[in-house]
């Protein structure tokens, strides 16, 4: 079993890079960040300030959240809904930032995160995963871009699923939105002291996950597809 933390901000491209590597490893790519989006959305129907911690913590023994795995792909449902696409706007990032600073969604996502790891070869992404839920990690990267970069990448995968967004707009969301993740009390989005910093601004998605493929390999032993 082979557990891989990748980490970092908004549009650093941890999804594509992650869920090549977990294609290449034959292992399984963990979206954590769906999982808080699904909070925001459940709190976001039910009209809720995501930002009221009491009135968010009472929702939640309303929310089964369960995570599901066909060829690889990962669906998260939501008292047995899949919401597709419905958590990728631009309002749900914001909904998902805002619900993940309450100490009591984190702890009521934490067993979902390490239960899946516990028995499977994962490679995780999020915010907190090398510092928290993983920190026996065999390898940790906390994948980093420039901010220009990554609003650029981010508002390019917007327009493609057919969601109109702004260049100048996603690159305030995703600055409020870091400075948010990366300063809350809880569980802050940082690298673990012993993560791997990279910086993938000028890389394709192709080259980030070749370099990071040669790196866990060296780090873990681990050769594609036989994870
Ligand atoms: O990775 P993402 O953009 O889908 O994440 C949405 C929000 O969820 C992000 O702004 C912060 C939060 N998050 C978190 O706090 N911890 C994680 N492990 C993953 C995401």
């Amino acid at each position: 079993m082979i557990r891989i933390a990748i980490d970092g901000p908004s549009g650093a491209g941890k999804s594509t890079v992650a869920k090549a590597l977990a294609a290449k490893l034959g292992i399984i790519y963990v979206d954590t960040g769906a999982l808080y989006r699904t909070i925001g959305y459940y709190v976001r129907s039910k009209e809720v300030d995501p930002k009221d911690a009491v009135a968010v913590e009472k929702l939640l023994p309303e929310i089964r959240i369960e995570l599901k795995y066909e060829n690889g792909t990962q669906s998260v449902l939501l008292n047995g809904e899949d919401l597709g696409d419905r958590i990728r706007t631009p309002e749900m990032s914001m909904y998902a930032s805002a619900v993940s600073a309450i100490p009591a969604v984190r702890a009521f996502l934490l067993d979902t995160q390490r239960d899946i790891a516990r028995k499977n070869s994962v490679i995780m992404d999020g915010r907190d995963i090398g510092t928290v839920i993983l920190p026996d990690a065999d390898v940790k990267i906390f994948l980093t871009a420039s901010n220009e970069c990554r609003a650029k990448r981010r508002c390019d995968e917007l327009n493609a699923k057919g969601i109109k967004a702004k260049y100048d707009d996603v690159l305030f969301d995703m600055k409020m939105r870091d400075r948010a993740d990366s300063t809350r009390k809880i569980a802050p989005a940082v690298a673990a002291p012993d993560a791997i910093p990279f910086d993938n601004s000028w890389m394709t998605p192709n080259e980030c996950t070749d370099k990071l493929l040669k790196l866990i390999e060296k780090k873990t032993g681990a050769v594609a597809g036989k994870a």
